[in-house]
Formats: structure tokens, C-alpha cells, sequence
């Protein structure tokens, strides 16, 4: 399908068909399809201005009119259903004349500016004054116009010049149906109307900058800045956004090799058209003047940089490697790779380490996050992944969304799943925070808040599940038919036990007994439930066992294999479930099979004519451990920043500075390249070619856009440093690791590139059976063969607040930003968020005499940090919270090394805190700074050597 063509209206869904005649011409169509995309079905072009195929047709340009023979006047094409028999013409000479009158109304209202105007030559109102043949405007210019009123501005990617508006309504509809923030209106009527941000700069509305109006509007009234300096793009490449695991679709619009906008893709399988402010605006950072583009080495981080060029960085990171190996052994080495690289990347990072290395020392940022969920849900449904595609919400009844905030975390997902709760879905919110969804978002309201105490995630979900058995709404057919009989039994009898009964709970939870139920009843009775969950599931000491939770609420209510339920851990990252499918982790080779697996061994083995050790490597907490101890001695870092990520920073440093060689591939100097001995740039997702798989098991593609600043693509810089150690690698493109992986993974056996570029996107499994993918997973059986129920006793944390610590400190992220914010915070998303914010109940900061704005600072048993507050009551009393976007908030560094038992994912939603007003920064903070200044002065005044 065309991407850019404009049917000017949503298709139908029916599945009933009807026949008509447009033009001389039969069409046949769902019935429901307008007139308009009917016309355009058949070829033809009818003329419009407030239409477009996104958004639901509105009818108020009248551009659109048609002829229907038998039937008297002029009916609006976007609003007039196709019935069978009707003959239409959406040409004659009475038509060009009425549209002509309405063409000529708009422009005698609109500037003369077109060949000045940004974007001339893609303006929807130019091409129809010249589809309707208008050459000159009988009503002249000098009548009452709206040509002076004022520009805003104050958005930073894009303006809003009133002049230029023709109040089609697209801008409100687009945000009303496609975002829905309802950010707009149009104010006034009749010429008076107007469009509105609540009467405010666009900047201080409650627009969150997605661009859905931006991309909807017809004329340059709301235009992306970047087309004001840069002029139209030339040419377009299709590609993937590298922020969150919604991966959606982009084409990267280009003028020469300068990207000059990105747009989202209408046929982009997760986004469908959509985007959020940062994969359509926070681009910027790729060619941020922080980015270093030169390799470096050093021999002790407290020396200067050394500019050096690739061969002689990557013989100096391979002889190094080789000599600690030699002298500290063979596991005295081992590498993180990330979930933002690329499948292909991940890839050839564990291949380097269990070929070139030779040991399995490779863990993945995803230890940090979603490692609970690859655990839990492999030993309950028996595979790691999320069970549905997002497509799926539109057919939920009932959505529990556990542990996660969509509207900043997943947001076009959000916008997806906010649409269905406009249509009537219920909601269930289990989270210890107001998150927005819960009733601070237009039209929707959550059915139920659970408001539980951080860390009873487990308490909560056993006494869901114990209401819905003790009062017989279980899905008793489902478990009988597709769940293991023995489990089954001895879950049912521990979840029975009165313990786990909410009246039991609530002293734990802090959850309402009655209210609990009146959830778990409203889950257990629609007919189609689905659960979302995120980091609040997994970032605990008892994460595996809440994510196996989850599986048995999923089975006793049958709300698995179909669509409209499901499991579904919402990824934070771009590429988290594909860097855990690409064997990242120390235990695994791709697709999920264990080391220990000698037929898996040997199928490795023979391919890339190495031998693998068969016992698991290293994870992330171990590494750090054992360079403290003396014993682990280098790391090889792409893509992962672990001095930020990772929990209680002072002690990641300490085993970072007890290395001996530290290499780090990035695009920027992060916090863990001030510890590196050697640097590798990065190229960035625009410069190069791969794959990466988001939430739902999607692969895209990411295309090369435009050439590496740094010279090479990052499979390729693994690639040079593999062939320095001595183990050959030969790929002349990343096709060719995925061809490889192909090849090795069942799972992915029928993905290629070719494949890729016709279908644009595949959810694994990709197989034989399923050449096409599968987008929904379990449906007949589980992967495993009949879902395993686990016993999930709870067990509270070690975590525990007292006198001295009385709060809970827990964390999250926030829409302007991603992650350690290394990208984000080097583009104009800053100016909605520059710093990281303690938010404290107005009881709690009354009783500690601390007011708005106020610098606190926050003690842990770990360390402690200064940031301002932020008084709210979207938390609750007790508790504290704040996002980790700043490295120099050091929210790592008060988190504790508690980890979840099964997978060592840190707690890092649960640290006990005390919160005091203060005056001046911690100590960790102050030489925090004079370090990192430090180490950015040894970049800037390092000594060039490059030949
Ligand atoms: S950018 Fe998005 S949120 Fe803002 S007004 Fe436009 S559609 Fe609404
Ligand atoms: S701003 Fe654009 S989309 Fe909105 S009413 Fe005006 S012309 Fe239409
Ligand atoms: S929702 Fe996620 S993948 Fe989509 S544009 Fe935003 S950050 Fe990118
Ligand atoms: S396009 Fe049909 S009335 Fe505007």
C-alpha cells in the first residue's frame, strides 16, 4: 500500500460488501466506507480540505461535494456512506462551480505568501485551488481578514501561525481522536471561529508535543520548526525509532543527507500513523556537538584522552583484553550490551564474548528491567515474551494496567489503549501512584485504583486471584483444557488459604478489602481481560514471582490465546525483548536455550567453529562484585551506561574504577565512559542498517539514513575488535547477522531482510507454520504445552522503613525523557524537564516543613542525593518519588543492591528514605561535578593522534 496516498477517510471494519458506481466505474467495498474513500478505491481524486483517512470524516468544508443520481442536492462525499446500486459523480460542471465559491472563500481569507511560504509545494489548500482550477479571487484581499493575527511560537518543534488557518478542525480532532489529550478547540463561530489551546501558548497547554495535528493539518498553520529553517525534504527513508518499546514506524524525511523531519508511518504496525514528542521531535542529539566521533584510549582514567585512530584503538582494546586474560584468566573478561543497540548488534556482542572471549560473561541492561519477565513468563506459558499485539487493547473489556504509566512511558500504545477506554473498556489500575490515567486524562476515569504500598505487588495479585477462586469466577473449562492438572491443584489449595484473602492483605497492601474485590469480581466477569504491566511488576526483590502472578491471574481467568487479552509486559527500552532474544543473557544462547543444552551447544559450535562453555557466565551484579574483589578486570560496554542505570552508583564505580581496561562503544561520553580506558564511538540509529523488536515481538527495520559521523556502523566496530582477538568475523552487512541468526533460532527461522522490506514488520514466531509471524501467541496451547501454575507466596521485602528511614522512595520516568536521558537531555525536550524532582505528599513535606521548590535532601542506606520537591498528591503519604533522568540527581545513588531472587533485577521501587530540607548538595553530587568536569576538560584537552 501507497503510505502517502490519503483515502480521506478511515476504512470501514464490516465485513459486509457493497456495489457501486463512481464515475462510470463499479466499486466494491465494506459497507460503512464513505463516498470519498470509495471514490479514491476506484482512482478517482475527490476534492477536500477537512478530510483526511486518520480521523473520523467531519463534513464542514463542503470541497468534497458529490452528485448521486435520483437524489436531490449536493452531499459531502466524506460523510455520505456508499450503498449498493448508488451511481455517483464526483465530476461535473455544477460540482467545479461549487467548489470553486469555496475555494475562493478560503483563499480570500489566506495569505499571499505561497512562494515564500515553508511549505510550498506540500499544502493541501495549493493543491486543491489548483484541483479546482481557481486561477484569481473575485472578492479581493481588502474585506475582514485574519491575517494579522499573531505567530506562536513558544513550542519548540513547531509553530502555529493563525493566518494561515482555514479552522478545518483537523488539529482538534487529531488530538481529540489520535492523541487523546483534547489539548484543542475551536473557540468563536461563524468567521470568528478559532482554534485554541485553552487559550494558552501552545507551550503552557496541556499539549504534550506528539505532532498528531502538526501532521494532520492541511496548510502550514502548524508546522514542524525544522521545515521552517531546513525547506521540504527531498526524499524519505523508512526506519524505527531507536526511544521506547513501542517501536514505532518513522519515515526519516531528508533533504541531501540532513535529516530534516521525521513522520510517522501510517503503516507502521505499532503506531498506525502516531508518535510522541520524542520519536518525532527529539532527534536532535544525533548530531549534538557532545558527540565524539573519534576513538580514544588512555591508560588510567586519570589521564587525558588520547585522539587515536580505529586500528590503533582497536588493537590497543584487543591486546589489552588478551593480556588481563592472560594474566587473571579467562573470565577475568565480559561485556554488557544493551537494549538500545540493534538485534544484529546483540547479536555479535554475545558472539564475541562466547567465541572470542571465550566464557559466557555477556548480560544486557534488561537484567535491570525486564529480566523478571523473560523468567517468569518462560517457566509459566513457556516463552518470554509478551503474548499479544497492541491491536489487541481494541477488543479488551476489561484493562489492569500493573506497575506501568503509558501516557509517559509507552505513549503511543497509550493513545491506542485510551481510545478503547473512550469506547467503554473498564479499567483496573494497581499502582502506589495517581498516574495520569487514573483520572487525569480526558473522558476516562479508572473503574478502580488499587493504591498498594510499593512492594506488596505479590500480596495483591494472590488476593485477586483468591477472590475470584473463593467466589467461583474462575475460568474453570480453560484451566481443565489447557493448564497442567498437578500445578493447578497445589496452586489452588496456597491461594485458597485464608491468608491470602484481601481482608488478610490489606494491612500489607493498604488496599481496601472491599475495594480489591470489587476489582478482581469486575476482571474476572467481562469477557475479555488483558493485563499491561511495566518496571513496578519487575524492578523488585519479588519480581519473578509477581510476573508468575500474573500468568496464573491471565489462566484461571482464561484471558489467554485471543485477542483482546493476553500478558503483556509493556518494554521500556527500544529493544529489550530483541536484545534478550539475541541470547544477551549469561545463561542463554538466542532464543532462549540454556548453555548447559548440549544439542544447543553443538549447533553453535559447529556454526561458528568455536567451543561455548557450558555453565552461565557473569550477570551485571556479579561482574561488579568480582572487579571489586580483584578477580574481574575488563568490560566491554555498548549502547549500556551503567554508572546511571544501575543501582547504588558508588558501588558500580568502585568496580569500574577497580578494572583495568574498560571499553566503552557510545555516541557520547556517559557516565561510565569517564571510567573507560578506551573509547569506541558509536554510530547512531539513523546511521545505521538492522533490526530492532519491540513490546510486541515486532521486528522492524532500522535503515541506514545517512553515513556513520563516526565512521562505522557498531555490528561493524565489533566486528574489528573480534578479528583483532583472533576470532574471524567476514559480515559485509547486518543482513547477514540476521541470516545467521536465522539460520541458529527456530523462532526466527523464516526472517530475512528481503522479508522484512515487503511485510514492514514481523512478529516472532517466524517460522514454517507462521511465515507471515504470529500476532498472537498460546492459542491453541502454550508454548510449553499446558500452562504451569506456581505457587507465588509473598514475601515482603528486607527493604523496610523505620524511625530513621521512614518514607518509601520509589522511582519512574516522565515523557519528555528516556531513560538515563543521555539522548533526550541533548535536545529541546529539556525545556519541559531539566531536572529530576522529588514529588512528596503535601501531609509529608508539611510535617518536614519543606515547601515547593525546596532543595531536600534524601538519605538512604545506601547513600544519599539532594534534589527540589515537588509537592503532589499523586502520591500517597509515606511515599516519595522521582525519575533518573539527570545523572547529577544520583537517584542510583540511594537505591539499594536488593535484587528479585530468580533474576537479580534490582529493587529499585522500594528504597526506605528519610527526606530533609537542606541547603547545598550531598557529597557525592559536589565531587560527582568535579569529577565529570574532569573527565569532559581530559576529552576537550585530550592529545590528537590521529594520523
Ligand atoms: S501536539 Fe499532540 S497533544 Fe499537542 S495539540 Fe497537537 S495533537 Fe494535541
Ligand atoms: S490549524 Fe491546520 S488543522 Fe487546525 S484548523 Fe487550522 S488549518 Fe485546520
Ligand atoms: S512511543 Fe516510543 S517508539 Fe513511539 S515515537 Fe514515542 S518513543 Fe518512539
Ligand atoms: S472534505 Fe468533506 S466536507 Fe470537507
Amino acid at each position: 500500500m501507497d503510505d502517502t496516498k490519503d483515502f480521506g477517510t478511515p476504512s470501514a471494519n464490516s465485513n459486509k460488501l457493497v456495489t457501486l458506481n463512481i464515475d462510470g466505474v463499479d466499486v466494491t467495498v465494506p459497507e460503512g466506507t464513505s463516498l470519498m474513500r470509495a471514490a479514491s478505491v476506484a482512482g478517482f481524486s475527490v476534492p477536500k480540505l477537512c478530510a483526511t483517512d486518520s480521523l473520523e470524516p467531519f463534513g464542514s468544508c463542503r470541497l468534497c461535494l458529490v452528485e448521486i443520481e435520483g437524489k436531490r442536492g449536493y452531499p459531502a462525499s466524506c460523510t455520505t456512506p456508499a450503498a449498493d446500486g448508488l451511481v455517483v459523480s464526483t465530476q461535473s460542471p455544477k460540482l467545479a462551480e461549487l467548489r470553486k465559491g469555496v475555494m475562493e472563500l478560503y483563499i480570500s481569507d489566506h495569505p499571499l505568501d505561497c512562494l515564500t511560504c515553508s511549505t510550498n509545494g506540500d499544502c493541501e489548500l495549493q493543491d486543491m485551488a489548483g484541483a479546482v482550477g481557481l486561477r484569481d479571487v473575485r472578492y479581493g484581499y481588502e474585506g475582514e481578514n485574519h491575517l494579522d493575527s499573531k505567530k506562536d511560537e513558544s513550542n519548540p518543534y513547531f509553530t502555529f501561525d493563525p493566518s494561515k488557518c482555514i479552522v478545518c478542525s483537523r488539529c482538534v480532532r487529531a488530538c481529540e481522536e489520535t492523541q487523546g489529550t483534547f489539548a484543542l478547540t475551536i473557540d468563536g463561530r461563524g468567521f470568528e471561529s478559532k482554534v485554541s489551546a485553552g487559550n494558552k501558548d501552545f507551550k503552557d497547554s496541556e499539549c504534550v508535543s506528539c505532532g498528531a495535528c502538526v501532521q494532520a493539518c492541511p496548510t502550514a498553520t502548524l508546522i514542524e520548526k525544522s521545515i521552517e529553517e531546513h525547506g521540504t525534504p527531498e526524499k524519505k527513508v523508512k526506519t524505527t525509532c531507536a526511544y521506547c518499546g513501542v517501536g514505532c514506524s518513522f519515515n526519516a524525511e531528508l533533504q541531501g543527507d540532513k535529516v530534516v523531519r521525521m513522520t510517522p508511518n501510517k503503516d507502521g504496525g505499532a503506531n498506525h500513523g502516531h508518535s510522541c514528542v520524542k520519536g518525532r521531535f527529539a532527534w536532535g542529539y544525533t548530531t549534538h556537538k557532545d558527540r565524539i566521533t573519534t576513538p580514544m584510549i588512555r591508560k588510567s582514567i586519570k589521564d587525558p584522552w588520547q585522539k587515536v585512530s580505529w586500528e590503533e584503538a582497536i588493537n590497543y582494546a584487543a591486546s589489552e583484553i588478551k593480556r588481563i586474560q592472560q594474566k587473571y584468566g579467562s573470565n577475568s573478561v565480559g561485556a554488557i550490551s544493551s537494549s538500545r543497540c540493534t538485534n544484529e548488534e546483540v547479536y555479535l556482542m554475545q558472539k564475541i564474548v562466547r567465541a572470542g572471549f571465550g566464557n559466557n560473561n555477556i548480560d544486557t541492561c534488561a537484567r535491570v528491567c525486564h529480566s523478571p519477565t523473560g523468567y517468569g513468563l518462560k517457566q509459566t506459558i513457556g516463552e518470554s515474551a509478551g503474548t499479544q499485539n497492541f491491536d489487541s487493547v481494541m477488543k479488551s473489556d476489561v484493562i489492569m494496567i500493573i506497575g506501568a504509566n503509558p501516557t509517559d512511558g509507552h505513549p503511543v500504545f497509550a493513545s491506542q489503549m485510551k481510545r478503547r477506554l473512550r469506547e467503554g473498556a473498564k479499567l483496573i489500575i494497581v499502582d502506589p501512584r495517581e498516574i495520569d490515567l487514573v483520572g487525569n486524562t480526558p473522558h476516562i476515569k479508572a473503574d478502580y485504583h488499587l493504591k498498594l504500598r510499593p512492594s506488596t505487588n505479590v500480596a495483591t495479585i494472590n488476593s485477586i486471584a483468591h477472590v475470584i477462586v473463593e467466589e467461583g469466577l474462575s475460568d474453570q473449562n480453560f484451566v481443565k483444557e489447557r493448564c497442567e492438572d498437578e500445578s493447578f491443584k497445589i496452586w489452588l489449595n496456597f491461594i485458597k488459604d485464608p491468608k491470602n484473602s484481601p481482608e488478610s492483605m490489606e494491612s500489607e497492601t493498604g488496599i481496601p478489602a472491599d475495594l480489591l474485590r470489587k476489582a478482581a469480581r469486575l476482571f474476572a466477569k467481562e469477557k475479555n481481560g488483558s493485563i499491561y504491566y511495566g518496571l513496578g511488576v519487575t524492578e523488585h526483590s519479588q519480581g519473578s514471582t509477581m510476573v508468575m502472578g500474573i500468568a496464573n491471574l491471565a489462566m484461571i481467568t482464561g484471558n489467554v490465546g485471543r485477542e483482546g487479552v493476553g500478558i503483556n509486559p509493556l518494554r521500556g527500552q527500544n529493544n529489550v525483548q530483541g536484545a534478550c532474544d539475541m541470547g544477551s543473557f549469561p545463561h542463554e544462547l538466542p532464543g532462549y536455550r540454556h548453555v548447559s543444552d548440549l544439542a544447543t551447544r553443538a549447533l553453535f559450535e559447529s556454526a561458528w567453529n568455536a567451543k561455548i562453555y557450558d555453565e552461565p557466565g557473569l550477570r551485571i551484579p556479579n561482574m561488579l562484585d568480582e572487579a571489586i574483589s580483584g578477580k574481574f578486570k575488563s568490560l566491554y560496554c555498548e549502547g549500556e551506561d551503567i554508572a546511571q542505570s544501575d543501582p547504588d552508583t558508588q558501588h558500580v564505580t568502585h568496580a569500574l574504577e577497580s578494572m583495568e581496561c574498560v571499553i566503552v562503544q557510545d555516541l557520547f561520553l556517559n557516565e561510565t565512559a569517564m571510567y573507560a580506558h578506551v573509547f569506541l564511538p558509536g554510530s547512531s540509529f539513523l546511521e545505521k542498517n538492522g533490526t530492532f523488536t519491540n513490546a510486541e515481538r515486532r521486528i522492524s527495520r532500522v535503515r541506514k539514513v545517512m553515513a556513520p559521523k563516526n565512521g562505522y556502523e557498531d555490528w561493524e566496530i565489533t566486528q574489528m575488535l573480534s578479528n583483532a582477538l583472533g576470532y574471524p568475523m567476514h559480515y559485509k552487512h547486518a543482513s547477514e547477522i540476521m541470516d545467521e541468526v536465522a539460520q541458529l533460532t527456530p523462532t526466527f527461522k523464516g526472517v530475512s531482510y528481503e522479508k522484512l522490506d515487503k511485510l514492514e514488520s514481523i512478529q516472532w514466531p517466524c517460522n514454517d507454520e507462521f511465515p507471515e509471524g504470529t500476532p498472537t501467541m498460546h492459542v491453541d496451547e502454550f508454548v510449553r504445552g499446558k500452562g504451569k501454575f506456581f505457587i507465588t507466596e509473598y514475601v515482603p521485602t528486607v527493604e523496610k522503613v523505620n524511625g530513621k528511614f521512614p518514607l518509601i522512595m520509589t522511582t519512574g520516568r516522565i515523557l519528555a525523557h528516556y531513560n538515563v536521558g543521555a539522548q533526550t537531555r541533548r535536545t529541546k525536550n529539556s525545556e519541559w524537564h531539566d531536572e529530576d524532582l522529588i514529588e512528596i505528599h503535601p501531609h509529608d513535606a508539611e510535617e518536614r516543613g519543606i515547601n515547593e521548590r525546596d532543595w531536600v535532601g534524601i538519605n538512604s542506606r545506601s547513600g544519599d542525593t539532594v534534589l527540589r520537591a515537588k509537592i503532589t498528591n499523586k502520591v500517597q503519604p509515606g511515599v516519595v518519588y522521582t525519575t533518573f533522568h539527570h545523572p547529577v540527581s544520583g537517584a542510583n545513588v540511594i537505591t539499594t543492591d536488593n535484587s528479585d531472587w530468580a533474576t537479580n533485577c534490582p529493587e529499585f521501587k522500594v528504597t526506605a528514605v528519610q527526606v530533609t530540607k537542606v541547603t547545598q548538595p550531598s557529597n557525592w553530587q559536589s565531587k560527582y561535578q568535579k569529577f565529570s568536569e574532569k573527565q569532559i576538560d581530559f576529552v576537550k584537552n585530550g592529545e590528537e593522534k590521529v594520523n
